[in-house]
């Protein structure tokens, strides 16, 4: 078995690439993807860059060229549930793109023909992040995360994606990623550390909290790693 772990920044991988070993960096498509073991298990990891385009690049590339056959997000996001709070994990139960607008069409938000407005992570991985949560004793939560090629930091529209598709999380590669696994039945699980909330703040907290969140999702994913 091949475990991808993608994440979009740096900041999102290099706590996984102090924590792995046997490193061999590969460049391939103006990306640099890391073969590596943890625990004597093959992953893959690398970074996209931000945003759908890259993202749907770089997890394409996870599947198709290294061969991996589970991939796991690690990332931060912006709070939209104002129960969350910056450094909170949350995974995502479903995935949406909510700047993906052709409703002058008819077509609710989110939709194209031949589409779907929410896609679902696998179970299995899902029940496994439960147990990695409740033997180690660290709050978890799932929701609905949207994701869209922008930075939100505004609370009209963070209001504006929570009612539409009843969010709990934004971010800027889920559902991209997603699309790619489930098109290929590859299962994947897209993991996100609270780093702002979405707000006139965002901005500053996103760099304040960037890494320390990045951290808390990173060492999630490894623990997860051991029991896929
Ligand atoms: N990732 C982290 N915070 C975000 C935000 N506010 N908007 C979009 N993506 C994010």
């Amino acid at each position: 078995m091949k475990i991808a772990i993608l994440g979009a920044m740096p900041e999102e991988i290099e706590p996984l690439l102090e924590k792995v070993e046997d490193i061999v960096r590969v460049d391939y498509a103006n990306n640099t993807y890391y073969k590596a073991t943890y625990k004597g298990i093959e992953i893959v990891i690398a970074y996209s860059k931000i945003g759908s385009a890259f993202s749907t690049l770089t997890a394409t590339i996870l599947l198709e060229k290294f061969g991996c056959d589970k991939l796991l997000f690690s990332g931060v996001a912006g709070a939209i549930n104002e129960e969350l709070e910056i450094g909170d994990l949350i995974y995502a139960t479903k995935l949406c793109k909510h700047d993906l607008d052709i409703t002058a069409f008819g077509h609710p938000h989110g939709f194209v023909p031949e589409g779907k407005v929410f896609i679902y992570p696998n179970e299995e991985l899902t029940e496994i992040a439960k147990e990695v949560a409740n033997s180690k004793d660290i709050e978890l939560k799932g929701g609905v995360i949207a994701t869209g090629d922008q930075f939100i930091h505004d609370n009209t529209k963070k209001e504006w994606i929570k009612e539409t598709f009843n969010a709990d999380a934004i971010e800027m590669e889920g559902y991209s990623v997603a699309l790619v696994c489930d098109a290929l039945n590859v299962p994947f699980f897209i993991l996100r550390a609270i780093s702002d909330s979405a707000n006139s703040d965002a901005s500053f907290d996103f760099d304040e909290f960037l890494e320390k969140s990045a951290k808390v999702s990173a060492d999630f994913i490894l623990e997860m790693v051991e029991r896929v």
